[in-house]
């Protein structure tokens, strides 16, 4: 009764495990779509990923957030940073590329 108890514990604690691993990449589209198409469609920031380096991303989220007003906190821009350059899979796949 116990050895079961416990295999059911490691079970779960496995696959809770898994699904964080997998959770980090699906955030960097879900980001994008909700802070950055408030202004624009997506298509806008589709154009440039996979083109800008990150030294321009970096400037450019700058531009969006001090001069164009966009609502992104310092770590949401941290994280859509290393989202855009290099282009994550999930962004590239809302993006069509
Ligand atoms: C508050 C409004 C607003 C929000 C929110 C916003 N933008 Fe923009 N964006 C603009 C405006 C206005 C322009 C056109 C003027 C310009 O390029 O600065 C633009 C243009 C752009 C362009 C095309 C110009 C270029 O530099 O290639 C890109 C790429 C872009 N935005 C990316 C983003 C990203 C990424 C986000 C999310 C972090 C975002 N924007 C959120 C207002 C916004």
């Amino acid at each position: 009764m116990r050895l079961c108890f416990v295999l059911v514990i490691m079970i779960c604690s496995a696959g809770v495990a898994g699904a964080q691993t997998e959770a980090t990449t699906p955030e960097c589209a879900e980001l994008l779509e909700l802070r950055c198409t408030e202004c624009h469609y997506l298509e806008r920031v589709c154009k440039q990923v996979g083109e800008r380096s990150k030294r321009g991303w970096k400037s450019t989220l700058k531009r969006m957030i001090k001069k164009r007003g966009a609502e992104v906190t310092d770590s949401e821009r941290k994280l859509l940073l290393g989202c855009l350059s290099p282009p994550a899979p999930d962004i590239k796949k809302v993006c069509g590329k």
